[in-house]
């Protein structure tokens, strides 16, 4: 089975931000998926270099027009890599190749018959260089420009659009997967339900001269999508070839709304008429906004996709967009947004399962890999959430839902989470007598962990590495490579010896957040000052929501507490929460130890442990301070009624 799957090749008079990103991540991470279905794939992109818009551009700068689409291009193809996006083929319009292509599918489709010249009559803004409509003017003037349009009748070539329009509806009306999702082939449909025009396809050198020369008429050059749109056959190396034969049939197309109708209209009437079978499938994305408003160059919010991954981290990035974006409709990027899915879904629901695990693994096993020997408690429903998380991925990944498959992936994160919690393997730690399940828990949590590197692999590619690392898993073995091998359960060997593991996703500090502390790193002060600027009422002391969310409170049950000599004020208490902690509490002069045994007390868990008196504190317990007869009394804090121990306080 083979993939080809493109992105828009993205016009160089822009630098590339986060929408561009955006696209080419899912491109990236849907080629990824499909390599470790076992297929081979190719994925291209590129950039788009002809036309006014970058003669322009190029113009303002004062140098060549190949020069500074040179110099754009190459931010484009640098930016990639920041990414973790790996193309196959970066394909730029200017490419010689390409060119010959161009103009020879102009001349096929001109000797058919279906580009003939003729001369229209518009009314013609230089400023915009571009026919408006008379709706668009305003008191007689270009809006834009101040000035009236030009009457200007222009000899041009045009291609029979018209010609194909029935044969394209009847191709969408057959082919229900062939524009998704669906919103967007209805838009084309009622669009097609209209009388077509013919399409505009070349300028006069005189107005343009960045352009493809036309084969039959060296006074034109062609205009924009003629040329970009054939880029997705020349980077098979069409017309002849293996690479196109092999993958042309199954192209799939990724795209914003914003190009809907060149690629949804002009490619595929081109196609036809180049008898050149239609590509497989079209993908239609909304648009990324920032804070709710459109991102653009004169507002100031234009989001740049180096900057996202120097102050949030590149899978970060990666799961946030995939994640929070519904494919299909539009979304909103905000800090405060990519800081709760990092604290919540990354650092706390995944890299605390992960980091829970490995420790109990090296902890009551040695760092090896036990075997599963004793089936019982949820076994089955952890196995049963596994495979039914492997369906739902597979199927959202295959449809471009990926906010829905990577929803099904963090079902099982959280069952795992709760896996623990229930299993308390810490308890079954202490006899000997159960071992054999204590062993059998930890494997499944291993195995847990394996399965979700291998699913994860596509969508953050680095943080799997790292997961298939602590595991101690060759970074090529086929059980995290290969869904064929890797998506059953049991797949992983006992005997298997961890790594040493480095947490996944490292919270920020909690003291440091609190710009408490002088040595704050640049991720925390650009995370900082970005929140600041949405909660203005931060000057007078408050803290932003997701400055809340840095600090983890969890219910902890004290099993054990006693006094510490030479202190009047110390009491050590021994807390699960739901992992085993000692916890130095200032409670003494408030608290006998007896009385605190058995509470459910709230603690902040995590903070940089600190040592005591010599003994070294893992978290902080939270107490309300009262005034009675004048003196400071501390009450601790407690849940009103018993809850799972290590249950987070929200
Ligand atoms: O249209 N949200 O290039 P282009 C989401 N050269 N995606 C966005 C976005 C946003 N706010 N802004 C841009 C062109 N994109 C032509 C294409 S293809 C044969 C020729 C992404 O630089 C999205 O993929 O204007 C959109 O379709 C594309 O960038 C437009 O890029
Ligand atoms: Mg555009």
């Amino acid at each position: 089975m083979t993939t080809y799957i493109t992105t828009p090749i993205y016009y160089v008079n822009a630098q590339p931000h986060l929408g561009h990103a955006y696209t080419t991540i899912v491109a990236d991470t849907y080629s990824r998926f499909r390599r470790i279905s076992g297929e081979d794939v190719r994925f291209q992109t590129g950039t788009d270099e002809h036309g006014d818009k970058i003669a322009e551009a190029a113009d303002k700068e004062d140098v060549a027009p190949k020069e500074y689409a040179d110099r754009i291009s190459g931010m484009f193809r640098d930016t990639w890599p920041i990414l973790q996006v790996e193309p196959d083929n970066f394909i730029r319009t200017t490419d010689a190749d390409h060119i010959a292509v161009v103009q020879e599918i102009l001349q096929n489709v001109y000797d058919k018959g279906d580009i003939y010249f003729d001369e229209y009559s518009g009314l013609y803004c230089r400023g915009c260089e571009r026919f408006l409509t008379e709706k668009e003017l305003v008191d007689g003037n270009c809006p834009d420009h101040q000035q009236p349009p030009q009457e200007i009748a222009e000899q041009n070539y045009f291609f029979r659009m018209s010609k194909y329009q029935q044969q394209l509806i009847n191709h969408i009306k057959a082919n229900p997967e062939f524009i998704t999702p669906e919103r967007y082939r209805n838009e084309v449909l009622s669009f097609l339900s209209e009388p077509l025009e013919d399409l505009c396809i070349s300028r006069p050198k005189t107005r343009l001269t960045w352009g493809i020369e036309l084969p039959f008429d060296e006074n034109f050059v062609t205009y924009v999508w003629f040329d970009a749109l054939i880029n997705y056959l020349t980077g098979l190396g069409y017309p002849d070839g293996e690479k196109y034969e092999k993958f042309w049939p199954v192209a799939e197309h990724v795209i914003a709304k914003d190009i809907l109708k060149p690629h949804a209209i002009y490619w595929p009437t081109m196609l036809l008429s180049m008898e050149v079978p239609l590509y497989k499938k079209l993908h239609v994305h909304g648009y990324w906004n920032v804070d709710n408003t459109k991102m653009s160059k004169s507002i100031g919010n234009v989001v740049r996709p180096k900057e996202l991954v120097e102050a949030y981290g590149i899978d970060t990035l990666r799961y946030f967009t995939l994640r929070e974006m519904s494919f299909g409709l539009d979304a909103s990027f905000s800090s405060e947004a990519i800081v709760s899915r990092k604290n919540s879904d990354l650092a706390n629901d995944l890299g605390n399962l992960y980091s829970r695990s490995l420790a109990m693994l090296q902890k009551y096993c040695n760092g090896v890999v036990p075997a599963p020997q004793q089936e019982g408690g949820n076994d089955k429903q952890l196995a049963e959430i596994a495979e039914k998380m492997l369906a739902a991925y597979t199927k959202n990944m295959e449809t471009f839902q990926f906010h829905r498959g990577l929803k099904a992936v963090w079902e099982l994160v959280s069952y795992a989470n709760k896996y623990i919690v229930t299993n308390e393997p810490w308890a079954l730690a202490k006899d000997e007598g159960q071992r054999p399940r204590l062993e059998t828990v930890l494997y499944n949590l291993a195995e847990c962990l394996r399965l979700l590197a291998l699913v994860l692999k596509p969508v953050m590619p680095e943080t799997a590495d790292k997961m298939v690392a602590g595991l101690g898993i060759a970074a090529d073995d086929a059980s995290v490579n290969l869904l064929a091998v890797g998506g059953a359960w049991n797949v992983l060997n006992p005997g298997t010896v961890l790594q040493k593991a480095d947490p996944l996703f490292p919270r920020v500090d909690v003291k440091q957040h609190m710009g408490k502390d002088e040595k704050k790193s640049d991720t925390s002060k650009k995370e900082k000052k970005k929140a600041n600027k949405s909660v203005p009422a931060n000057a007078e002391g408050l803290i932003t929501f997701e400055q809340f969310q840095q600090v983890e409170i969890r219910v902890a049950e004290v099993v054990a507490a006693e006094k510490i000599k030479k202190s009047d004020r110390l009491l050590k208490l021994t807390v699960k929460a739901p992992e085993e902690r000692t916890i130095v509490a200032g409670i003494a002069e408030h608290y006998a130890p007896e009385e605190v045994v058995g509470l459910q007390v709230l603690i902040v868990a995590n903070l940089k442990p600190a040592k005591l008196m010599g003994i070294p504190s893992q978290g902080m317990v939270l107490a309300a301070k009262t005034e009675v007869d004048g003196e400071t009394r501390l009450v601790l804090a407690t849940v009103s009624k018993p809850v799972a121990v290590g249950s987070t306080v929200a």
